[in-house]
């Protein structure tokens, strides 16, 4: 394959020499992929596989917490209604009000797995508030390290409930066959088992009845990230190489505040949460001015679409000369050290003392809203596939999250559709017997790929900046060939490309400004557009509709 403007219907890999057997297989080990096998364990077979170690994703990171409706002067509604306003009218109702209403269970639920969420007045839990939310409802633990706390009691759970756990093992592809009936269906999983420095050991088939995608997002395609590095797309790549749908590629969501330590400065950067404006945080510029004053009623706390866009803008106008971050003022917040200890701890390590100093902030790639089409119990346009957690698109964040949600999301989505595998697997089906030609990009091209995404796809877009983008990646794309060495590295840079591609070409095709998706060129969102875009790879190109 040597044209540009392509990607691979396959990733290279060696022949398979092995083949396992199991009812469903998991790939991905976030809040989501860990309570679906959880959930079905007791009756399922349940295989895990995980690229990296099993806290390697997204989850372990998380700082602020879960949103659930715990406090009796909130209610279901001002949680559904929030997170419909902070979606940008994209967001599916009913699958908002399933996350909401479930919400409260899930977090009951956590606790009794072993969680120890911080202690406080409601059902024994404290609640801080994050942007767009009209109420403290964000159940935290370890003042900061709440997606630690979540990782820690479901990866003990899944281990003593029997889940069997692989690490180090990359899902390549998915197989698809047809079911006696001629449905299509997924029937298992291309699987390279890896060494401890990402080259491949031997390649084989996982046969299942059912495949769940949880492998998170994609933050990694962008040069500045708040996610981890195994951040990188895998499973939506994959599914888009297997014909299904993506949906919002475009609506990557950019945390306003992490830790700005030069703008060289590239990978995965320590964030700053958004509960430090929940617990009265402000933005200034450099100039001492505040940020948000007279941009949205909720002024620091208004949704962070908005919060992120405001900052870029501010910095576009370089006060006091200053054009690539500002300052988060945190000095009054009684014992911040306490609150926020990893927070305190990654500055003190940047040689800022949060409890006297202005923080350096500046935003970057956090969270994709969208992901592979999908119900909020897991079910696809295929049977046999099931996707949950930030690779799916269940419509529960439109066109922008609101704020710890995602946590939540994870655990009731994964936990559903590990009840329904637990009541009942989809019909057995059998693999179809085609050979698909394989592509890879060397690893190295991961720098100019990040680059050019964060330089010309990020929180304020412009037309030319997305061609010039379109052509970079093309230029990437032409050297796809069947022939680079199989690593995790070139898996990775090849799922990032296709996973790019897409987010370049859905957003060049949204010509309006909505929720996380922000074009220069038209200021505001339009009537025309409130729908979404879906991707899907069409004889090796991305076709957006
Ligand atoms: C944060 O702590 O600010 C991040 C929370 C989230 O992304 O949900």
């Amino acid at each position: 394959m040597s044209a540009n403007n392509r990607v691979p219907s396959q990733l290279a890999a060696p022949e398979p020499t092995w083949s396992v057997e199991t009812d469903v297989v998991v790939l991905g080990s976030g809040a989501a992929g860990l309570s679906a096998a959880l959930a079905m364990r007791p009756v399922r077979d349940v295989l895990l596989i995980t690229k990296d170690t099993l806290d390697a994703g997204s989850t372990n990171w998380a700082q602020g917490g879960l949103a659930a409706v715990l406090d009796p002067n909130d209610s279901i509604e001002n949680h559904v209604q929030d997170t419909l306003e902070a979606g940008g009218g994209l967001c599916d109702e009913q699958a908002v009000r399933t996350l909401a209403t479930e919400a409260p269970t899930a977090i009951r639920y956590l606790m009794q797995l072993g969680a120890s969420f911080d202690p406080g007045l409601h059902e024994g839990v404290a609640l801080t508030r994050e942007g767009g939310h009209s109420h403290r409802r964000i159940v935290h633990a370890g003042g900061d390290q709440s997606g630690a706390e979540v990782q820690r009691t479901l990866d003990e759970s899944v281990r003593l409930a029997g889940v069997h756990v692989v690490e180090r093992a990359f899902g390549l592809d998915l197989v698809i066959g047809h079911t006696s009936e001629g449905t299509r269906a997924v029937t298992g999983v291309k699987v390279a088992m890896l060494d401890s420095s990402g080259g491949v050991q031997s390649v084989g088939i996982v046969n299942a009845r059912a495949v769940i995608i949880a492998t998170g997002g994609y933050g990694q395609v962008y040069a500045s990230t708040s996610n981890p590095s195994a951040v990188t797309g895998d499973g939506i790549a994959l599914a888009l190489r297997a014909g299904l749908e993506a949906s919002d590629l475009e609506f990557i969501q950019f945390h306003p505040t992490v830790l700005w330590r030069g703008s060289e400065a590239t990978g995965q950067q320590a964030l700053i949460s958004e509960a430090v404006r929940g617990e009265g945080g402000i933005l200034l510029d450099a100039a001492g001015q505040r940020v948000m004053k007279g941009v949205h009623p909720q002024e620091d706390l208004a949704p962070r679409d908005i919060v992120a866009a405001a900052i870029s803008e501010r910095m576009a106008q370089a006060p006091a000369g200053v054009d690539d971050h500002v300052y988060l003022d945190a000095r009054h917040i009684e014992k911040f050290e306490e609150r926020f200890p990893s927070i305190t701890a990654s500055c003190l390590d940047a040689g800022i003392d949060p409890r006297t100093e202005l923080i350096p902030v500046a935003p970057a790639a956090h969270y994709v809203c969208g992901g592979v089409k999908a119900t909020l119990n897991g079910t696809t346009a295929f049977q046999g596939l099931y996707v949950v957690g930030e690779a799916a698109c269940t419509g529960v964040h439109g066109a922008n999250r609101l704020a710890s949600n995602s946590l939540t999301e994870g655990v009731v989505a994964g936990t559903r559709v590990g009840r329904a595998l637990s009541w009942a697997l989809p019909p057995v089906a059998t693999p179809d017997d085609t050979e698909t030609p394989g592509g890879l990009i060397d690893s190295y091209h991961r720098t100019a790929l990040r680059s050019a995404m964060s330089k010309y796809v990020g929180v304020l877009r412009t037309p030319e900046g997305l061609d010039s983008a379109s052509r970079i990646l093309n230029t990437l794309s032409s050297n796809m060939s069947a022939t680079v060495v199989p690593t995790r590295k070139a898996f990775e840079a090849t799922n990032m490309l296709t996973i790019a591609m897409a987010v370049v070409e859905a957003a060049k095709t949204r010509t309006e400004s909505r929720g996380c998706h922000r074009r220069i060129d038209f200021d505001a969102p339009s009537d025309s557009w409130n729908h979404h875009l879906s991707c899907r790879v069409v004889d090796g190109q991305i076709e957006v509709k």
